[in-house]
């Protein structure tokens, strides 16, 4: 079976959805980020995704970040990564985004 790496990300981050609390619930970034499966591609501290085609996020600015949240989630951004980030963007609500967005921008 030849599985496009790609896809490994993917259906890790699927198997951790499927332990995901519901949205909606109160959170905090360090929880989100865990809970919301960024963790499985953008490593642990936001600076070692499992692919070196994934960006590290670690100290970025928030207002950028929350934005290209929000065009990965609407297709506005769209390239040849995009669809393995989208594929996890209906766990995660505008607010939980910007939650998000500022807790991995305080990282160093
Ligand atoms: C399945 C893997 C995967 C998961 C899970 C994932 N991402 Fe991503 N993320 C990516 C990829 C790949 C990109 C680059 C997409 C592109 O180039 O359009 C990206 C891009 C981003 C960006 C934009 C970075 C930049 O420099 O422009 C941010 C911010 C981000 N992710 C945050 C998150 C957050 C927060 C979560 C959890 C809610 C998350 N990601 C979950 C793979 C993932």
């Amino acid at each position: 079976m030849n599985i496009h790496k790609a896809a490994i990300p993917v259906m890790l981050a699927s198997l951790l959805a499927f332990a995901a609390p519901a949205i909606g619930e109160d959170l905090d970034g360090a929880s989100l980020y865990a809970q919301r499966t960024c963790i499985a591609c953008h490593g642990p501290d936001a600076k070692t995704p499992i692919l070196p085609e994934y960006p590290k996020l670690a100290g970025q600015n928030p207002a950028y970040m929350l934005q290209q949240m929000l065009d990965i989630k609407s297709g506005a951004r769209s390239n040849g990564n995009t669809p393995a980030m989208r594929g996890v963007m209906h766990l995660v609500t505008e607010d939980e985004m910007k939650v998000l967005a500022d807790w991995i921008s305080s990282l160093d």
